[in-house]
């Protein structure tokens, strides 16, 4: 293994392009991967159509890279990939496998893992999966639904919820997933936002041990005016066909609200419809789903991720990154409510037949073995994982891992958010007794696939880095302050020149706000509201996000959504929040909060505000500290400085900045007397 020096991008001197006519199996040494590195930078058509080359196309494209990434040109931000090739995914997750080979219909596709360890689990091969997938299809069509309508899906982690998106994507149909902890409220947003006409969900979900009703939050979403567009809801069954129905299950089926006309059992409806139904033939760039996810100010965004380009990146990165060899057992422990599990659950690894994990579950129930006893279970070869997860269990005494065997794992992966080096070398050694390379993939909802990581035994780890970029990604630090662009070593910005097929299109109903939010702070560069520091060997060290996202425990939550939803509650005047470093949860999140004239504070408002932002936006969004503060840190126009808060919470009070254009400075000392984090 050498350790690679890509000094001011050198990797283009003394490197010989690749010169034969496919893409290898395995990338299996450092010169192999910087010729073809080199092809994708300098002759991304012929790297990206050799790529492409890997899936089945009713026409393959003529055309394969017109993208504009200049948003001051004429034509503006535009990225089209593949733009004349037609392509089903769907067909190729599924059919094309079983064509090629009709063995492979009796390979398990997808191996359930409920939460609740003694339930039913169970396997379903790539034969049985088309077959659900063909008919509840159907149920769609019969419903009304075709080719570019939007369909809102809201599921627990069962293998259901990964027959919807498939069945989406067969006829065409634009999947927006919602994950199943986002509230009402949200999930209403989301619907009105794509104006969906159909809801796909459970009954209720089991997380934790813990039924959750999302058949009713859904019934409370739909009261809400906003989404009088949707016409049908069909419901699947948690627990249907299997003997061990919970008790408290049972209750809440019975007392379940039913609109006649509008609510439909998946069951009844998949016993009225057969298993033949032909894969849409979709266009290259026509929209495969929108995914919402949070920003730095206003409501979450519609990332919207089209068919072609999309298909072929997580193809790829999924072969390479996992180094992915047939018949492995393969697992990532993310929802397919996030991008992780849409990319790397479901369309990543069903696009290279291999076998994956849907757990429905959480890591510390039943307890803080959960994630090696599901490893020994089903023999997974290849574990993917949030370094906050790891975090939480290393928390624990090292026997909850060393109990179990642990032997069939080859592989590690962390993502969502940057994995400390203890962290790291815990998971490597403890989880992985020293045998497996961990992959640390660094990307985005709106990338689609890794940008930043690891080929596994190609080059030298270092505990805490994503390494290297991945095939097409160019990086390019920025300095925040003057904008110019660093050589490296350096730390500044991140951001990526020039387009790759994975990334996001735009955002659903709203090409402006991307064209705003990803190319106008850099132009010419997708800017990905990261830091990060390029040291002189190339690596990669991510240092988090330099907007006013949150990512706690891999989950990015937008300061100005929790703002908005603290404001909500009677009591509240304005509300500021910031993150603060938290060594599990990464950032851990601190709200202050005015409160009217005449309002008390107390602990019981406290809980009633944390309250207010669950119901709000969702259980999974947690406010850990909430401080009462009569007056916060304002510029004389009144904008809030977040800023200094930011300071006063992490604490580094010595250098809290410029304070000089404050209406009135005291306020800072005020905050900084009465903050538990400075006490
Ligand atoms: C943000 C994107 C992509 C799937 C999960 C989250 C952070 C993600 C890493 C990593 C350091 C990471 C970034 C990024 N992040 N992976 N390996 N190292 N930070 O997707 O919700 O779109 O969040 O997660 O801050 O911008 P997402």
């Amino acid at each position: 293994m050498s350790s690679p020096t890509l000094i001011d991008n050198s990797i283009t001197n003394n490197t010989i392009i690749w010169d034969k006519s496919s893409l290898p199996d395995k990338i299996q040494t450092f010169d192999e991967y910087k010729s073809l590195y080199t092809l994708s930078i300098e002759d991304p058509n012929r790297f990206w159509k050799m790529a492409a080359e890997r899936l089945n196309w009713y026409h393959f494209p003529t055309k394969i890279k017109n993208t504009e990434f200049d948003y001051r040109t004429e034509r503006g931000i535009d990225i089209k990939w593949f733009e004349d090739g037609i392509i089903n995914v769907c067909y190729n997750c599924l059919d094309r496998h079983i064509e090629k080979d009709p063995n492979i219909a009796n390979q398990i596709a997808l191996i359930f893992e409920p939460d609740i360890p003694t339930d039913t689990h169970h396997h379903i091969t790539y034969g049985e999966l088309l077959c659900k997938v063909k008919k509840f299809a159907n149920v769609l069509k019969k419903h009304g639904i075709k080719k570019g309508d939007r369909v809102t899906i809201y599921m627990p982690m069962v293998i259901e919820a990964c027959i919807a998106l498939l069945a989406c994507a067969r006829i065409g149909a634009i999947h927006s997933v919602v994950f199943g902890g986002f509230s009402s409220h949200s999930v209403a947003e989301r619907i009105s936002d794509c104006n969906g006409t159909i809801v796909i969900t459970s009954d209720f979900g089991v997380r934790g041990g813990k039924c959750i009703p999302l058949k009713s939050k859904i019934d409370q979403a739909l009261l809400m005016p906003e989404c009088n567009t949707v016409k049908t809801v069909i419901v699947f069954q948690r627990y249907y066909g299997m003997e061990n129905l919970k008790d408290d299950c049972v209750e809440r089926r019975k007392t379940l609200e039913w609109v006649n006309g509008r609510d439909f059992w998946a069951h009844e409806e998949l016993e009225t419809v057969n298993d033949i139904c032909e894969p849409e033939q979709m266009n290259a760039e026509d929209p495969l789903f929108i995914l919402y996810t949070s920003g730095s100010t206003g409501k979450p965004k519609g990332i919207l991720h089209t068919t072609g380009g999309y298909l072929t990146y997580v193809n790829l990165t999924f072969k390479y990154v996992f180094a992915y060899n047939p018949g492995e057992i393969y697992m990532c422990s993310a929802d397919v409510g996030w991008i992780t599990g849409h990319s790397y659950v479901v369309y990543g690894p069903l696009a290279n037949q291999a076998t994956t994990v849907v757990f429905e579950g959480i890591p510390t129930y039943p307890d803080v073995s959960r994630f090696w006893n599901i490893i020994d279970k089903h023999q997974i070869n290849i574990f993917y994982t949030a370094p906050t997860a790891i975090r939480s269990l290393m928390a624990h005494n090292d026997s909850y891992v060393t109990k179990t065997n642990r032997q069939s794992l080859r592989l590690l992966g962390t993502v969502g958010e940057p994995i400390n080096p203890e962290a790291w070398r815990w998971y490597c050694n403890v989880v992985g007794n020293g045998r497996c390379p961990i992959v640390d993939t660094w990307w985005q909802t709106e990338t689609g696939g890794f940008m930043i990581t690891p080929i596994p035994n190609v080059w030298e780890l270092e505990a805490g880095s994503a390494t290297l970029p991945f095939f097409g990604i160019q990086t390019q630090i920025f300095d925040e302050k003057t904008r110019k662009p660093l050589e490296i070593p350096d730390r500044g910005e991140l951001c990526i020149r020039d387009s790759w097929p994975g990334q996001a299109r735009s955002l659903y109903g709203n090409h402006k706000r991307f064209v705003d939010v990803y190319f106008k702070p850099y132009p010419g560069y997708y800017f990905s509201g990261d830091g990060c520091e390029i040291k002189k060997n190339g690596y990669h060290w991510i240092t988090g996000r330099v907007d006013d996202v949150l990512v706690i425990s891999g989950h990015n939550i937008g300061t100005a959504e929790v703002e908005s939803a603290l404001v909500q509650h009677v009591a509240v005047s304005e509300a500021a929040v910031v993150g603060y470093p938290d060594p599990i949860k990464n950032q851990g999140m601190y709200c202050f909060v005015t409160l009217k004239d005449n309002v008390l504070e107390s602990d019981e408002l406290r809980k009633e505000l944390i309250k207010t932002v669950r119901d709000v936006i969702g259980a999974h969004v947690h406010p850990d500290i909430i401080h009462f503060a009569p007056n916060l840190p304002k510029t004389r126009s009144g904008k809030i400085m977040r800023r200094i808060l930011r300071k006063i919470v992490e604490p580094d009070i010595h250098n809290l900045g410029d304070t000089s254009t404050l209406n009135d400075p005291t306020v800072v000392d005020e905050l900084i007397r009465t903050s538990p984090r400075t006490k």
